[in-house]
């Protein structure tokens, strides 16, 4: 049985962009550099008084306009990020607060980049089991708050922003037909074993600091490719479908030639790729529903198209959806 609807969608970034001219200003790197190792020409960077929630209740605002609902047809808010405002609370209930959505859970999701994957899942869950009528997921990241600027290898590659979606819960009464919209199959996964590849090294409980990110990239790529393809191969077969019905596919925006690696092992062409790491670099749990906002808008994603997600990050942890629009 197909799971619950997409029903609109909404993205926000910050203003202040930020070109790689700019970070060659500050550390040791080119603009040739940055674009032949991760496609990214540039970042939007949230400036003072620009937290995840503002970006996240941006995000939000347009989503319900543009599936024509108010705040109190909204029952459920999942939001990931690993930036949050506050320790806490979460930044959910911030957005809550903002809104004026005045029924339902509203709770903070942490996967870090898949973190809008385990958010739909987990959202999709409760709007099929009929806990919730319509959710607002969201993936907001402020992740130019943990970054180290004078570290290179990893201040390059990151931005902030938000992407939202409003899923709609399954039509007990009219059950979808078979191609009709809605979640076909959903896979998550996780590995402690490799925390030390990608974390931040602070914390409330262990340092009380923030901290700041760090990251081997070298294996993270390794280790992205393998198991990107075969969650991805895992959706498929749950959906009962071959790659080649894939009408697009929306990858986590980290490096334009881990976008390229798993296309190509699929089998999938470049063209049905949304490919946003360019504009926006790697913002985090935001750069999958921030891309598909984008390539919704400018009306590359249609009604009834079949659309991949899939993402990993820290953790590690990672996972992919496969969505009737
Ligand atoms: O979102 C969560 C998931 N994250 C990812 O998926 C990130 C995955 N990893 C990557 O995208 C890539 O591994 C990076 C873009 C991070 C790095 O690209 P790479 O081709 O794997 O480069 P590398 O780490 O092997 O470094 C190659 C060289 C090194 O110099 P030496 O040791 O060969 O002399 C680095 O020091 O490039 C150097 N380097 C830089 N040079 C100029 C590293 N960062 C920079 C920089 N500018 N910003």
């Amino acid at each position: 049985m197909t799971g619950s609807r997409i029903v609109g969608s909404g993205s926000a970034l910050p203003e202040q962009i930020v070109t790689n001219h700019d970070l060659a200003a500050r550390v040791d790197t080119s603009d040739e550099w940055i674009i032949e190792r991760t496609g990214i020409r540039q970042r939007h960077i949230a400036g003072e008084g620009e937290t995840t929630s503002t970006l996240a209740i941006a995000a939000a605002r347009a989503a319900l306009a543009d599936a024509g609902l108010t705040p109190a047809d909204i029952d459920l808010i999942v939001l990931a990020t690993a930036t949050p405002d506050n320790t806490f609370p979460a930044t959910a209930t911030k957005v809550q607060h903002a809104l004026g959505c005045p029924n339902g859970p509203a709770f903070d999701v942490g996967a870090v980049c898949s973190g809008f994957l385990y958010a739909l899942t987990t959202a999709d869950s409760l709007l099929t089991t009929g806990a919730a009528r319509r959710a607002l997921v969201i993936g907001a990241e402020t992740f130019s708050r943990i970054l180290d600027w004078e570290d290179r290898t990893t201040c390059v590659l990151f931005g902030d922003g938000a992407g939202a979606v409003v899923l709609e819960a399954p039509d007990q009464a009219r059950p979808a037909q078979n191609g009709g919209p809605g979640v076909l199959a959903s896979r998550l996964h996780a590995d402690g074993a490799q925390h030390d590849l990608l974390y931040v090294d602070g914390g409330p409980s262990s340092t009380q600091t923030v901290g700041h990110l760090r990251m081997k990239g070298r294996e993270v790529f390794r280790h992205a490719v393998v198991n990107l393809t075969n969650v991805l191969h895992e959706v498929l077969d749950d959906a009962g479908v071959c790659a080649d019905d894939i009408d697009w596919i929306v990858p986590h925006q980290a490096n334009k030639r881990i976008l390229d690696a798993t296309a190509k092992k699929l089998g999938l062409p470049a063209e049905k790729v949304i490919v946003t790491v360019d504009m926006h670099a790697n913002t985090s749990a935001a750069s999958v529903p921030l891309a598909f906002d984008m390539a919704r808008r400018d009306g590359r994603i249609k009604p009834g198209d079949l659309v991949m997600f899939e993402a990993m990050g820290g953790g590690f942890t990672w996972g992919a959806s496969l969505v009737r629009i």
